[in-house]
């Protein structure tokens, strides 16, 4: 088979515009799909739920899913970042997943989330200035990035740092989430995960020193306090936190903005019912997976849709082609509609023990934004071309103009 003719092809010009054409075709010729690269990709909503609720494994030492096998080879021969990284929780199976997630879980419950309401709405509504203040611009500098970017820095108490190099850096390391197009960007790819890791040490030696009520704090009182955590299991949770607390949600208040401007009715109806907005976040969540892809790792053979997959084998879950499958969502899977009854049976935060740890704060963060974006500026409209970022898998845009 050609480049040209596989099935799924993100290296396709303009694949990452819009990949729900791809979702498609592989869910109505082969749901259960045995890539070349390596991995076996779910498309189906019924298959990809099956699979998250089955105890496959997620530890495959290396970091994330998706990547070409030799990919993963080649950062398995790394002896830095690579290796430290895989000890979050992400790429851990219990009984190391259940006391990494144990450890960090109460402050991300819904009530400890709920708590920080007032400081969400306080910077929700300082991008809202920003944009008052150029009538517009883009909404990714101005808010869906600051906001999670912020309120994660917060969470974990860490000290002004360099944002634009942080911000750089978990770029190409999320890209380690995708297959990557040639070897200078895995070496990209490496090197942002190395130098993440060297950042959070600092910011631990730091943290040390300045100890105060906030979750790096007790992260590390749990790592001093004995075998509950090691040294480098600490740095890989840091890093996972950081960047999953922010790299997720920026596509979250970007895709939903999106799909709002493209879809006016839709947005007519969320302003005059600013109540639907914790619904909306559900079907932006639906419409347009902040994250598309998850992954598992077979242990035994696994029968699936009438195949049986391999012991030993990546299994991607495409959670965006599960969001819009019309065997499941029925025949409107591609509309937008914020008053969905169902919108909450999406996938976007996974399922099983992994289950996104920091749903209920993305969700706060998606609500408030919401509510108050389109009440404060009733005269919302797009301002220009979406230019998307890029990626494969946290994919969002990379700039979206609007005018206000
Ligand atoms: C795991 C999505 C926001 C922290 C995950 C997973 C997904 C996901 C798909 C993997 C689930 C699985 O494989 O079953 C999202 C989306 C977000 C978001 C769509 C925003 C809209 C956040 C935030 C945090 C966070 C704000 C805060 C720190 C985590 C952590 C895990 C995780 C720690 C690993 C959980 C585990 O392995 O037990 N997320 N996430 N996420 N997410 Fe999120």
């Amino acid at each position: 088979m050609t480049e040209t003719e596989l099935l799924f092809n993100p290296f396709e010009p303009g694949y990452t515009d819009d990949p729900y054409p791809t979702y498609r075709r592989m869910r109505e010729t082969d749901p259960v799909h045995d890539h070349p690269f390596g991995l076996w990709m779910v498309t189906r909503y019924e298959d990809a739920v099956t699979v998250l609720r089955s105890k496959l494994s997620v530890e495959e030492k290396l970091v994330n899913a998706g990547m070409l096998r030799e990919q993963y080879d080649a950062i398995d021969a790394d002896t830095g970042a690579g290796t430290i990284l895989s000890l979050s929780m992400l790429d851990r199976d219990p009984p190391d997943h259940t006391r990494l997630r144990s450890l960090v879980a109460k402050v991300f419950t819904p009530r400890s989330v709920g708590a920080l309401e007032p400081q969400v709405a306080e910077l929700v509504d300082e991008g809202l200035d920003r944009i008052a203040a150029d009538g517009g611009g883009d909404l990714v500098e101005s808010l869906a990035f600051p906001l999670p970017f912020e309120v994660i820095s917060r969470m974990l108490g860490l000290p002004p740092t360099d944002h634009l190099r942080i911000r750089e850096l978990s770029g190409w390391l999320v890209r380690s989430l995708e297959p990557v197009p040639d070897d200078e960007t895995l070496a990209r790819v490496i090197a942002a995960g190395d130098e993440l890791a060297e950042i959070a040490r600092d910011l631990i030696a730091y943290k040390r020193e300045h100890p105060g009520d906030d979750l790096l704090t007790a992260m590390i009182a749990a790592e001093e306090d004995g075998d509950r955590l090691s040294d480098d299991e600490l740095v890989a949770q840091l890093v996972l936190l950081y960047v999953a607390g922010h790299e997720t949600t920026v596509n979250l208040v970007a895709n939903g903005t999106v799909a709002l401007l493209r879809n006016p009715d839709q947005l007519a109806l969320l302003r005059e019912r600013p109540e639907l907005a914790a619904n909306a976040v559900e079907e932006f969540l639906r419409y347009d997976s902040p994250v598309q892809q998850t992954r598992r790792v077979t242990t035994a053979p696994f029968e699936l849709g009438g195949k049986v997959i391999p012991e030993g084998s990546f299994v991607s879950v495409v959670l965006a082609s599960a969001n819009r499958d019309e065997a499941f969502w029925g025949p409107d899977a591609d509309r937008l509609r914020i008053d969905r009854d169902n919108a909450r049976q999406h996938v976007s935060f996974g399922s099983g023990v992994h289950h996104c740890l920091g749903a209920a704060l993305a969700r706060l963060e998606g609500r408030v934004a919401f509510e108050r974006l389109v009440t404060r500026f009733p005269g919302l409209a797009p301002g220009g071309e979406v230019r998307w970022n890029g990626r494969i898998n946290l994919r969002g845009p990379a700039e979206l103009p609007i005018t206000v």
